[in-house]
């Protein structure tokens, strides 16, 4: 089968872009950039987290965001849910998509959401058999795909089976994170090509950090290998704070960029795209991440 060329980009610069700056947003804020967001045609926009606010504190007005933002037809808003506790928070304020996260290693799991691979995983049983119950898609995160800042090399096989897992308790997507954006265009293709030997491509997404600089090129051996999702966030804000020294997802102005370069329609408006990026930038007191942005908004 030839894959479509329209590609669906998962914005996630809301969350994974906020939860690790550090100048504090205040929830106007993160609410217009989301609102500004679904401006843009973009088809699915990650918005915030539902995990513990002494964990992650730069996301603990999780509620009044998810609350406080304008629901454009037309356009998925999940959030991040770590156990049973986070996904009825998300509930009680409408949520209706929801994302389990957990890592091909272990020693990141122990750090990022103190549990084993095996103990997350029965975190999420729970959550997926409520979202069954309730209608919710579950979308399943697969950190430290590419290499882990605690154990190093991370076994394709253990890739492979987590997200196996993951597909098989029911997420609808799973995204395949290089959280420390250590990965480089040949191994990034061999993964993604051994995962899907398991999980169907179109199930699959892929989530590159920009630390070494090698997300487009990442990014473009994964679309030749099939893939048709990505995650990646406006003006390349964040990074990881359980993986030191990890900048921000790729952003998304460059992959829209260069997807409509290549002929890969997003319906995205690139424009309006950069615009946001840039007054992200303004609001965090911060140059864009993004090349794009920062060549299109040059004085
Ligand atoms: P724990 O301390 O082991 O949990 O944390 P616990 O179950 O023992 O609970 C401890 C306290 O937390 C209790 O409160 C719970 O009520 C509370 P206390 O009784 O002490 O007052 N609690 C909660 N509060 C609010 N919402 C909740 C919740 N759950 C428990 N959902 C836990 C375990 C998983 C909660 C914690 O480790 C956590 O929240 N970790 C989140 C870490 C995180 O958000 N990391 C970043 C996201 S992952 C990522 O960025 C990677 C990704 O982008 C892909 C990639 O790049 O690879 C997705
Ligand atoms: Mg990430």
């Amino acid at each position: 089968m030839t894959p479509t060329n329209h590609v669906r980009i998962v914005e996630v610069g809301a969350r994974d872009g906020l939860q690790n700056e550090p100048a504090l947003l205040p929830a106007a804020s993160k609410i217009a950039l989301i609102d500004r967001l679904s401006a843009t045609g973009l088809q699915a926009i990650e918005a915030t987290s539902f995990v513990s606010p002494r964990w992650v504190p730069q996301l603990a007005d999780a509620a009044e965001v998810f609350s406080g933002i304008r629901k454009a037809p037309g356009v998925s808003y999940p959030v991040l849910v770590p156990n049973l506790q986070g996904y009825q928070r998300a509930r009680a304020v409408g949520a209706s998509e929801v994302a389990v996260f957990t890592a091909a290693s272990e020693a990141f799991n122990r750090k990022n959401i103190n549990a084993s691979i095996d103990e997350s995983i029965e975190r999420f049983i729970p959550v997926l058999a409520q979202a069954r119950l309730d209608g919710v898609l579950v979308r399943g995160y697969v950190s430290t795909v590419l290499g882990c800042p605690y154990q190093g090399e991370v076994p394709l096989g253990d890739v492979v089976r987590v997200a196996r897992r993951l597909h098989e308790l029911g997420c609808h997507e799973i995204s395949l994170g290089d959280t420390i954006g250590i990965g480089t265009p040949a191994k990034a293709r061999a993964m993604l090509h051994a995962v899907a030997q398991e999980v169907p491509i179109a199930a699959l997404a892929v989530h590159f950090h920009d630390t070494y600089g090698q997300a487009l090129a990442n990014i473009l051996a994964c679309l030749e290998e099939g893939v048709r999702v990505i995650d990646s966030a406006v003006s390349g804000t964040g990074g990881c704070p359980y993986a030191k020294g990890a900048t921000g997802n790729v952003a998304s102005e460059d992959v829209v960029y260069m997807l409509h370069g290549m002929g890969m329609p997003t319906g995205i408006d690139l424009d309006q795209l950069i615009a946001t990026g840039a007054w992200l930038a303004a609001q965090l007191g911060k140059p864009s991440a993004s090349r794009v942005t920062r060549a299109r908004t040059a004085v």
